[in-house]
């Protein structure tokens, strides 16, 4: 059985998780508007792994016995100025994914959840690879810098994304 504290932490974040879901859905819908249907596929991709993140966190809370409490999900914002604008929002978003992350394996280890420690753990390791993609489109964004063929290009890239649900 889960801990009350334990249940509240996990409970916000099911919710944080559906909010970075809501917030990279806003960014695709923003880039479809942008026409580049390449960035907003890749963010349509992002929104759908913040979900399952976000089912990970639910099924493991039902699992150990808590109550799954939902909150309402906060409004994103509707508009970025450019591109680069929305990645630079993403890894900011990103980093303070990872700070919550590590605050929930903070509050595991203090109780002594090795449970809780051991399936964080996949977070923890994901969030690395999270922020290392994020920082690499960054990278590449900045290098194109105002070059229309060149953002054409990344833009025809990233629609090759493909979610492949990790295992559950
Ligand atoms: Fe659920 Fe992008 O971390």
């Amino acid at each position: 059985m889960i801990t009350s504290q334990m249940e509240s932490a996990f409970n916000e974040q099911i919710n944080a998780e559906l909010y970075s879901s809501y917030l990279y859905l806003a960014m695709a819908a923003y880039f479809q508007e942008a026409n580049l249907p390449g960035f907003a596929h890749w963010m349509t991709i992002q929104a759908q792994e913040e979900l399952f993140h976000a089912m990970k966190f639910y099924r493991y809370l039902v699992e150990r016995g808590g109550r799954v409490v939902l909150e309402a999900i906060a409004k994103p914002p509707v508009s970025w100025d450019g591109p680069l604008a929305v990645l630079l929002a993403t890894q900011e978003h990103e980093a303070t994914v990872t700070a919550r992350i590590n605050s929930l394996m903070d509050v595991a280890i203090a109780q002594k959840d090795h449970a809780a420690v051991s399936f964080l753990q996949w977070f923890v390791d994901e969030q690395v690879e999270e922020e290392d993609s994020v920082q690499t489109l960054v990278q590449r964004l900045k290098l194109i810098g105002a070059d229309g063929g060149a953002l054409y290009l990344m833009d025809r890239d990233l629609a090759t994304r493909v979610f492949t649900p990790p295992a559950q």
